[in-house]
């Protein structure tokens, strides 16, 4: 049984006083879902001290949004996993279409990541998925396998035991359009056959979730399937009400 986990992406966003406002609001309405779900916040870099003292004895997870692709050294402006190990991070988000597209982050890029969250004892967050474009020339699932067999080939199967994938339509992401339930409980279980052809047994034990503009509105339908085990969110994880309604919904 695959316990379910709600993840708060807040992208590069937020403020020492709204941060502490928002999460004072925001705790208090996740307090009951504490014991059926794994939750964590995912701040920007300069926040994740001031995240993790509110977040205090709440059992509300720590995370990050990157980390750098090299272990320690002469590269400036980088925060390497072991600092967010040490700074008590238990997640880190890699490869986030974002990351990929903005920041011309590689597969390649994203295995050496997710290689060194795992080195560091922590779950990466291994966010995969298609373009618009991709998606209406029916490549989805051959973009999705290219992003996994980049890690798989970096840290083997191992690697993957124990993090998760958050299937996120790069046309979904804060554009309020979301994949029908349909689509996304097809592709979870098309990244289930895919893994389970790797190894068995990781494709059904591993946690899949989905991101792109779920809201308090669509959590419900988007989260009904059984091949999903939770969310991603990105602009909803700022609003207290409408992130806490999300988790009512998983
Ligand atoms: O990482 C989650 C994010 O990409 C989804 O963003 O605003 O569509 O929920 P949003």
């Amino acid at each position: 049984m695959r316990k379910p986990i709600l993840i708060a992406n807040w992208k590069m966003n937020g403020s020492l006083h709204s941060n502490q406002a928002l999460l004072v609001r925001m705790l208090s309405k996740l307090r009951p879902f504490r014991k059926t779900m794994d939750m964590a916040i995912c701040p920007p870099f300069p926040y994740l001290f001031q995240v993790r003292d509110l977040l205090g004895y709440t059992g509300i997870a720590l995370g990050a949004q990157n980390t750098s692709r090299a272990s320690s050294g002469a590269h400036t402006g980088e925060v390497s996993a072991t600092m967010l190990q040490e700074m008590g991070c238990r997640y880190v988000l890699v490869g986030h279409s974002e990351r990929r597209a903005l920041y011309h982050e590689s597969d390649r890029d994203v295995a050496a990541r997710f290689r060194l969250v795992c080195s560091a004892n922590m779950a990466p967050v291994l966010c995969v998925g298609e373009t618009l474009e991709e998606r209406e020339q029916g490549q989805t699932m051959a973009v999705i396998e290219r992003q996994l067999r980049a890690v798989i080939g970096e840290t083997g199967m191992a690697g993957l035991v124990g993090s998760i994938i958050a299937y996120e339509p790069v046309w979904a992401i804060g554009t309020g359009r979301t994949a029908t339930p349909e689509r996304v409980s097809e592709t979870h279980r098309a990244i289930r056959q895919f893994l389970e052809s790797c190894q068995a047994g990781v494709g059904e034990s591993i946690r899949i979730v989905y991101g792109g503009s779920v809201k308090a509105g669509n959590a419900a339908d988007l989260f009904q399937s059984p091949e999903v085990d939770g969310g991603l969110i990105g602009g909803a994880s700022l609003q207290a009400d409408e992130f806490s309604a999300i988790g009512a919904a998983l």
